[in-house]
């Protein structure tokens, strides 16, 4: 049973990369500084994982942009970061001891060009692709359409010699994941990462909207997407037979909900939500 691997704290191998442990952070507002990704190296962390960052540095949505419960979170930050200097820069000193995650966003191919040879020369190892920023009102998340997908997965696996893996939205069917799934197993990828947030929610706090921007609407995360992540890992885990790693991701809190990820085919999982309302001690408790 996969829980007295992790419980024997045994190597977790997920293509190129090991981990000692199974959880992981999530890219999100709590690894956006220096300090944040100190922190966050120096905590039971099983990796690294920046907030998704651009090439140029990015204002953001007005705030408040992130609401907090202690079984939900809704966030429309607007990929808010300080830019692919300012991260490579964070992690330039931090020695090997766990994996040094870069999650990158590029709003063309250009850029996006720029951004992987800045990275490439990076003490970073591995690249974790945002297709799934829920945030960006004109856009859909790019990993609604394979097509797109497999176009940006060309160019990406082409210009990275780190490994790269890619981490994708909420889908609504079997089909669309099965056709995403197709498309993954088509390009030299280092694992897939499942699931960003909801991308359409809303939270009416004291008679108004919780977030500003996007007239309240943002992705939602916490408890309440676990069993849409679950359901994820388990579908795609079916259509990509063991080819390809999967990284679970979305609500979880608890040992138990590992357990619950690894069992239905994720070889390891990030956690989100949870490191806003318990603080890095989380990994403590769950590595
Ligand atoms: C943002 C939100 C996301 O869910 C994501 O994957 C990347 C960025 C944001 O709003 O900044």
């Amino acid at each position: 049973m996969l829980l007295s691997i992790w419980m024997s704290n045994q190597t977790i191998t997920i293509g190129k990369i090991s981990i000692n442990a199974p959880a992981m952070n999530a890219a999100g507002p709590w690894a956006a500084t220096k300090k944040q990704l100190e922190l966050i190296y120096k905590s039971q962390s099983a990796a690294v994982v920046t907030k998704s960052f651009s090439l140029k540095p990015n204002p953001g949505n007005p705030k408040p942009n992130t609401y907090f419960e202690k079984d939900f979170s809704l966030n429309s930050v607007g990929l808010e970061n300080n830019g692919a200097d300012y991260f490579i820069d964070a992690v330039s000193n931090f020695k090997k001891t766990k994996p040094l995650i870069a999650s990158l966003v590029g709003f063309e191919t250009n850029e996006f060009k720029e951004l992987l040879s800045k990275v490439n020369n990076s003490n970073f190892d591995l690249i974790e692709l945002n297709l799934s920023c829920p945030n960006v009102k004109s856009e859909e998340p790019l990993g609604y359409s394979p097509q797109a997908v497999d176009d940006i997965l060309k160019i990406t696996t082409k210009l990275s010699k780190k490994p790269v893996s890619v981490k994708l939205p909420p889908y609504y069917s079997r089909q669309q994941i099965n056709k995403v799934g197709t498309v993954l197993l088509n390009h030299n990828l280092n694992h897939v990462v499942l699931i960003n947030t909801l991308p359409i929610a809303t939270v009416v706090n004291k008679g108004k909207a919780a977030i500003t921007p996007n007239d309240g609407i943002g992705g939602l995360g916490g408890r309440y997407i676990k069993p849409i992540g679950l359901a994820h890992v388990k579908i795609f885990s079916e259509h990509l037979k063991g080819k390809l790693p999967i990284v679970g991701v979305g609500g979880i809190n608890t040992k138990k909900d590992i357990t619950e990820y690894l069992d239905l085919g994720a070889s390891a999982v990030q956690i989100g939500s949870a490191i806003e309302n318990q603080g890095l001690k989380i990994f403590t408790e769950l590595n």
